[in-house]
């Protein structure tokens, strides 16, 4: 049985006579539960994002989601579908607690769910002792995990994360680690990261972009001693 969860085929995007991403083939699924998109700047891996979500339409390629074609559905639909992502803006309500944004989410819980409490998200998300502050007055780290935790709270197939750790040092990079841990063969991850200790760290399976094509796809240790990947980073430069 094909237990694909989500994937493209020959996936292609140009802006103007950019090719942002080429021909790039992919597959989200059981063998490796956590899948994290690297690049130099550039390299087209939110663009990928983009096309696999739905938020902008493909110049060619197809897009399936558990065996269905999905290509022509819009990112409205495919998130009820179960393919959810963050936004670059935090989707949280700054007035509102964490226990209160996941009660909010609580006819998410239950039977049929994956989850079955309120204190079971505070706990994963390390936001019990948050729990009852307004949540614009948490730090960027807090805010980030309740933002995710409120995504992951609907159940969703697939989740896709552009940058998660974007501007954290490492304690706080090690609290999205971790999390990510905790969803690991619950939900399919996808993730685009700079930060290359914690890629190494968190991955099942490792996809290189570069200049819009894959120049590599294997194990961390594969990856890491693949001189093609190195010598895309000494040429293009990277944060
Ligand atoms: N909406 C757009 N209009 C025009 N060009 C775009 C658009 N989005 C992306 N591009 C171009 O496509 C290429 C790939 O961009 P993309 O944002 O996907 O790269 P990235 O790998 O996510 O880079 P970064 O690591 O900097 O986030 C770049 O050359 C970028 O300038
Ligand atoms: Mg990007």
């Amino acid at each position: 049985m094909n237990k694909v969860v989500l994937s493209g085929s020959n996936l292609s995007k140009s802006f103007g006579g950019v090719h942002a991403v080429r021909r790039v083939s992919l597959e989200l699924g059981p063998d490796a539960p956590v899948t994290t998109i690297i690049g130099p700047n550039g390299a087209g891996k939110t663009t990928l994002l983009n096309l696999l979500c739905g938020a902008i339409p493909l110049d060619e390629g197809k897009v399936e989601f558990k065996g269905a074609d999905i290509t022509g559905v819009r990112m409205r639909q495919r998130m009820k579908m179960g393919i959810a992502r963050t936004f670059q803006h935090t989707g949280i309500f700054g007035r509102l607690t964490p226990r209160e944004h996941f009660f909010l989410m609580a006819r998410n819980l239950g039977p049929g769910s994956k989850w079955h409490s309120i204190e079971q998200f505070l706990d994963i998300f390390n936001l019990e002792t948050f729990a009852d502050v307004q949540a614009e007055s948490l730090n960027h780290v807090s805010q980030r995990l309740l933002e995710i935790g409120m995504i992951v709270s609907a159940s969703p197939s697939v989740l896709m994360l552009d940058e998660p750790t974007a501007g954290m040092d490492l304690a706080e990079t090690a609290q999205i680690a971790s999390v990510i841990r905790e969803l690991r063969g619950i939900m399919q991850v996808m993730i685009i990261e700079h930060d290359i200790d914690f890629v190494l760290d968190i991955s099942d399976r490792i996809i290189v972009l570069d200049q819009g094509a894959v120049i590599a796809s294997g194990l961390p240790d594969e990856i890491q001693r693949d001189d093609v990947v190195a010598a895309a980073y000494m040429r293009r430069g990277h944060r």
